[in-house]
């Protein structure tokens, strides 16, 4: 049976009864596929599994999608459940938040670019809440989606910097069977956007140079925010009406 966690104390009660590895799954909610492979891995690597579900407001730089964002807590219960979860923890702001914001986690070279360019402070958002969840949760293990590469390797610096005595495990991106990878904000797009999505990772794999990857989206009347490489892969965020996408591919010499 799965252990509904809603407060610090509950939290702090449910680690201090356990023993063995812990394998922790920070996610936002509206839970899919995608996220059901990260608790697969965790499952398999860990003795115990903890997902969280927090729809985090300080990485939200626009507060209509913090509004719009899907909140789906009795279907994501099932999941996880299904998934073999050994703990649910959903805190409230407060509870995570006591001072209100006045700390946060500040990386200053690779957080404002791609995404970050066009989210202002969304990943020293991101920072600060994995870093109190993962000093809460205290797991061996993290597991994070390499859809959200930028995040990921933000995550696994900040570790490093500070000495976070955890393993940060990469997980592949999951993706329809036509290529979209998914994503929470998949459900919010029109048929006909959905339809012509899977362009975005077909473009991202097969054109020559970023550069030409965009233009192709351009002509297929996506709105693009950025296409970089970066670190061998090719990164990339557009609008499909008002939903906003993100992937990436690795680059194959
Ligand atoms: O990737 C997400 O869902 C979020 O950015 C995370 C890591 C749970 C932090 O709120």
């Amino acid at each position: 049976m799965i252990s509904i966690l809603r407060t610090i104390e509950e939290l702090n009660h449910f680690r201090q009864k356990i023993s063995g590895t812990v394998g922790f799954v920070p996610t936002m909610g509206a839970l899919h596929e995608g996220h059901a492979s990260l608790l697969r891995q965790a499952r398999k690597q860990s003795d115990h599994v903890i997902l969280s579900i927090f729809v985090n407001p300080t990485q939200f730089n626009d507060s209509k999608d913090l509004e719009n964002y899907p909140r789906t807590l009795e279907t994501d219960q099932i999941l996880a459940e299904r998934e073999g979860v050994d703990a649910l923890f959903i805190p409230q702001y407060n509870d995570l938040y006591p001072d209100h914001y006045l700390y946060e986690v500040i990386e200053k070279k690779w957080s404002h670019l791609f995404c970050g360019a066009y989210r202002e402070g969304h990943f020293n958002g991101v920072l600060t809440i994995v870093l109190k969840l993962l000093n809460l949760v205290q797991p061996h293990s993290a597991f994070f989606g390499e859809k959200d590469y930028q995040q990921l390797r933000l995550i696994q610096e900040m570790v490093k910097a500070f000495f976070l005595k955890v393993q940060i495990v990469p997980v592949e991106t999951c993706r329809e069977a036509d290529g979209l990878a998914m994503s929470s904000r998949n459900v919010r797009l029109t048929p006909k956007d959905r339809q012509r999505a899977p362009l975005f990772h077909q473009c991202l794999k097969s054109a020559p140079s970023a550069q030409a990857a965009r233009q192709k989206l351009e002509e297929h009347g996506f709105r693009v925010e950025y296409i970089e490489d970066w670190e061998n892969r090719r990164l990339g965020a557009l609008y499909l009406g008002a939903v906003r996408l993100i992937d990436n591919v690795k680059i194959e010499h």
